[in-house]
This record gives structure tokens, sequence and C-alpha cells, in this order.
């Protein structure tokens, strides 16, 4: 029995490496009346529509012109319990994560409330565009069930955790070394490797975590070495001071992570602004990977993260919404104040870069590039169509457009959730049809 094949048309657009410069057209392939034939969840085959036409005679054609077609966007941080946490008003991180995070973050031992916010926010990835998430969940082990369950409902790459926190926060919000290693274990036993769902065993930071918590963790990666791990460092000097008291043993922040086996290439970690060089080192040396939140780390006050100081020593540093101390769901607003961001250090970020980085390069940040971030055939159908006149503002600007980069800095300065015509999780339409 042969499956239902869609042939999706469009200006078909997928980076083949990461463009080393903004006239760099070896990165890429570019097809102006182009088409992706879609089956089973899969990219059967990229190429031009009139090929591909005549190669899948009975497919459904679906007509995205004049848009853009492009992997789905990879969202590498952010915190699915604090969907009603974004736009907290006038505190740094600290202060923020007891006033309002914390508080928020009890409710999700409900697991209604759980399953009812975990519905709005997959249908807040996909109405953005992003396709793959890597979400911290709540301590409580309902969260990260109503998190997975969503995904596979909607059949999404998804990768996440529930958070280990056995200190320095409200009673409602703390495990012990013990329950968090065995509800980790759990999790990874029923979702981990479970159609598309990934698992990244995630100690909050180190302050949240006891030495004894941070020794569970280490086992826990050493015993299951193809999950993922996730954690915050170095995102605010309070922070920073405060981790100091609570580890003095460790050499510096990273090394609390590292003196429990949790730095490897396997392993994110959030902001990783105010690094010291023998941080930065073990970074290299460990190719873990830094994940920049633009904008979380302007709204929080946090600092500019060094992206052109990280990548000159070989490091791969991912790029992420941090929701909710992140002030959009978009990796296009994301994109858009991670540039401005690296101008302030007179670094640039080209078109080209930033639209591989949210795709292709998050992807290879979680060695996943084989499935998703890209548009080649044999990968998952994840795609995003992009309408780069979605606004009056940018229609207007884009009759002035004459280049791809032109048109692509268009969208990833003005580009928003109105940008995203479909998003195509799997193969399937996350949207409503227009
Ligand atoms: N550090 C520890 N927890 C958090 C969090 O929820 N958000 C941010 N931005 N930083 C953190
Ligand atoms: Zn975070």
């Amino acid at each position: 029995m042969t499956s239902k094949q869609t042939l999706l048309r469009g200006r078909v657009l997928s980076f083949t490496a990461e463009p080393q410069g903004p006239e760099d057209t070896s990165a890429y392939e570019f097809i102006e009346d182009g088409a992706l034939l879609v089956a089973d969840g899969k990219i059967l085959a990229k190429g031009s529509y009139g090929g591909l036409a005549e190669l899948a005679a009975g497919a459904e054609v679906i007509d995205h012109r004049p848009n853009i077609l492009m992997a789905g966007f990879i969202d590498t941080h952010l915190h699915f319990p604090q969907v009603q946490v974004i736009a907290s008003w006038g505190s740094q991180l600290l202060e923020w994560l007891n006033n309002y995070t914390f508080p928020e973050e009890t409710r999700f031992a409900d697991a209604g409330h759980s399953t009812k916010m975990a519905g709005h926010f997959f249908d807040l990835l996909t109405s953005h565009g992003t396709t793959t998430a890597v979400a911290y969940c709540s301590v409580h082990k309902t969260s990260a069930e109503a998190y997975f369950d969503e995904a596979a409902r909607r059949n999404m790459r998804m990768i996440g955790g529930k958070v280990l926190m056995d200190r320095n926060a409200p009673a409602g919000l703390l495990d012990t070394p013990v329950s968090g290693y065995d509800d980790t274990k759990a999790l990874i036993e029923k979702y981990h490797g479970k159609g598309r769902g990934m698992y990244a065993v995630t100690p909050r930071f180190a302050i949240t975590s006891t030495p004894e918590q941070m020794e569970m963790a280490g086992a826990l990666v050493l015993e299951h070495p193809d999950c993922y791990v996730q954690t915050h460092l170095s995102e605010n000097h309070d922070e920073i001071a405060f981790t100091a008291e609570l580890y003095p043993q460790a050499r510096d922040y990273l090394d609390v992570y590292q003196s429990y086996g949790l730095l490897t290439e396997k392993m994110l970690l959030g902001h990783s602004i105010h690094l010291k060089p023998r941080e930065i080192d073990a970074l290299a040396e460990t190719q873990a990977k830094p994940v920049f939140c633009p904008t979380s780390n302007l709204f929080l006050g946090s600092g500019l993260f060094d992206d052109a100081g990280l990548r000159g020593r070989g490091i791969t540093n991912a790029i992420a919404t941090d929701i909710g101390a992140g002030t959009s769901y978009s990796m296009l607003q994301t994109l858009n104040e991670g540039y401005k961001v690296l101008q302030l250090q007179n670094q640039k970020l080209h078109p080209l870069r930033a639209f591989h980085w949210i795709t292709r390069g998050n992807a290879v940040a979680l060695g996943l590039e084989d499935k998703i971030g890209t548009l080649e055939a044999g990968t998952e159908a994840d795609i995003v169509v992009l309408d780069s006149r979605a606004t009056p503002a940018m229609d207007l600007r884009m009759q002035r457009a004459e280049t791809l980069s032109e048109e692509l800095f268009i969208l990833q300065t003005l580009g928003d959730d109105r940008s995203i015509a479909q998003t195509y999780a799997a193969g399937q339409p996350m949207k409503p049809a227009a």
C-alpha cells in the first residue's frame, strides 16, 4: 500500500553548512520554484516543482508561493511552566525567580493544570514556527508527563526534563536526591527514545541542588549517556557569588557541574555569560554547548553573551528564547534581539548565519542534524512557511528588497508569529489553513 504523498510548493531554502560570511552561497540551497515531497512524516525529496510534480503525479499539491519553505525552528532552552510568568516586571535573576517564577511553578504539581498549560505551550511553539524545543519542566513528575504526552499527541520531536531541585526554593518545589533520581529514571524509561521524545537530565542550577543531588545527577548522566543534560551557568553576578558560597571547593561555577561528571558534549548550558578563562577552556575541551538567550539576557539585565569569543575557541553555541525570562516565543524575534546584543560588542549576525543558527545550527548543537534542521531527503518533515510580507511595514520594506539575504534580514528583524504562514510537524499542518 502506498501512503499519502503531499507536495509542498514554495521557495525552498535549506542549509548544508554554517555560512562563513554574508555572501557564502555555498552553505545553502535555494530553489525559487521548489517543492518538498512529504509522506509518513518524512521528506522524501527536495527539488524543483516541475521535476517533483512529474515524479509524484498523484500527490496532493499545497501551493505556498511566494512564501519560503525552511526547516522548522529549534529552540534549545525554555521553561514550559513559565507560560504565565513571561512579562513579569522589575527584577533581576534571583529576585525574579523568588518573586514570580517559583510561586508559579508550584502550580504544576496539579496534573490538570500541567495538561492545560502544555496545550497552550505547544500551540504557542507551533504558531511561532518552532517544531523542536528543549524545555525545563517543573520539579513535579506530572509536569514532565504532561509535556511529553502532549508532544507525542502532536508527533513533535521534543526534548525535556523535570528539574532537579532540593534546596533554596519553596517547599512545594523541592524534591530529594533520591526522589529526583527515581522520578528521572521513570521518565527516561517512559519517554526517552519513545516516538520522537528525548530526555534531558535537568539539575536546575547549582543554587537549587545540594552536593548530594549533584552526585545523583552525575549517576543519571553516567547511566544514560544518550540523554541530554541541561542547566544554567553564569547568568548573573549575584548568582555566581551565591554559587561560590555554596560550593566553596569548586574552582569556578562550571567546575560545580564538571566535578560531578555532568560536563559532556551532550550538555546545554543556558546563558554562559560571565565566564572565566578556565571555564572557556573546559567548554572548548568537552564540546559542551553554551546557549545564547538574548531576549532573556536583556530582560533580566544579565549581560552580553560573547558569541564571537566562544566561537573563536571552537565552541558550538546554541540559541534560544528562554521563556519566561525571555520575552518572545519567536525565534525570529530572538534573532532580532541577538543581532543587537552582538552589535553592542561590535560582533555581527548576518542573516544567512542567523537562519542557519535557528535551524541546522541548533540541530548540530543537539547532534540531530541527520533528523531535523534541514530539508534534506530522509529527514523528518518539520517545516516552517515564512511570509516576508506579513505586516504592512514588512510589505513596504520588501518592495525595496533585491536579494535573498535582504529578505531574510527583514524577516529576522521585523518577523514574528504573523510571518509564520504554516508550521508542519512530521508533515502535519499545525495551524488552521488560512
Ligand atoms: N536559573 C535558574 N532557573 C532559572 C530560570 O527559570 N530562568 C532563568 N533565566 N535562569 C534560571
Ligand atoms: Zn532558563
